[in-house]
């Protein structure tokens, strides 16, 4: 029987580039991209502090809006056009938005209460957008230039195990 076992250690992992290791092995050998999405939220969500949430917004082709996809933490809202809130506008600007504070940023979706910071990462694959990697904070301005380099790192580690 083949057993996996992933330890997080206590107060997270030490670095960015550890938690790549370990989602490196965690993705290896399945290239399923909602397999791989829905195991890479519950790494982030928890092996990184004061997270709420933790998903992708994927695109759909059908009506190129942004729909839910794998996530952990509270429901959220099912469909975002592009454009529109935090999640679209990366969507759609193909680039890392970061909100320190999301009463501060014009048109954000509230889904959760709790969310006072945001970091949203475009996921591109071979030039197309597949959708958005979104995490949430109940802390304000939880997320800084280094994790927003730190969770494009680690959505560079899902394009390439989904992609194999
Ligand atoms: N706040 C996001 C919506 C998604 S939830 O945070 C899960 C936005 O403004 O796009």
């Amino acid at each position: 029987m083949h057993e996996q076992h992933f330890e997080i250690a206590e107060g997270g992992y030490a670095d960015y580039a550890e938690l790549a290791r370990g989602l490196e092995s965690l993705l290896a050998g399945e290239p399923d991209l909602i397999s791989c999405a829905a195991n890479m939220t519950s790494l982030i969500y928890y092996g990184l502090p004061d997270l709420n949430w933790v998903g992708f917004y994927l695109l759909d082709a059908a009506s190129g809006d942004l729909l839910v996809g794998p996530f952990q933490g509270r429901p959220a809202c099912v469909r975002i056009p592009l454009g529109r809130g935090v999640c679209g506008t990366a969507a759609a600007e193909r680039r890392t938005v970061l909100v320190a504070d999301v009463h501060a940023f014009p048109g954000h979706i509230a889904c959760d209460a709790a969310s006072r910071s945001e970091l949203v990462v475009p996921v591109i694959a071979g030039g197309q957008l597949i959708g958005v990697l979104d995490l949430d904070s109940p802390r304000l301005a939880r997320f800084d230039v280094d994790d927003a380099r730190g969770i494009e790192s680690l959505v560079e580690v899902f394009v390439r195990a989904v992609r194999a």
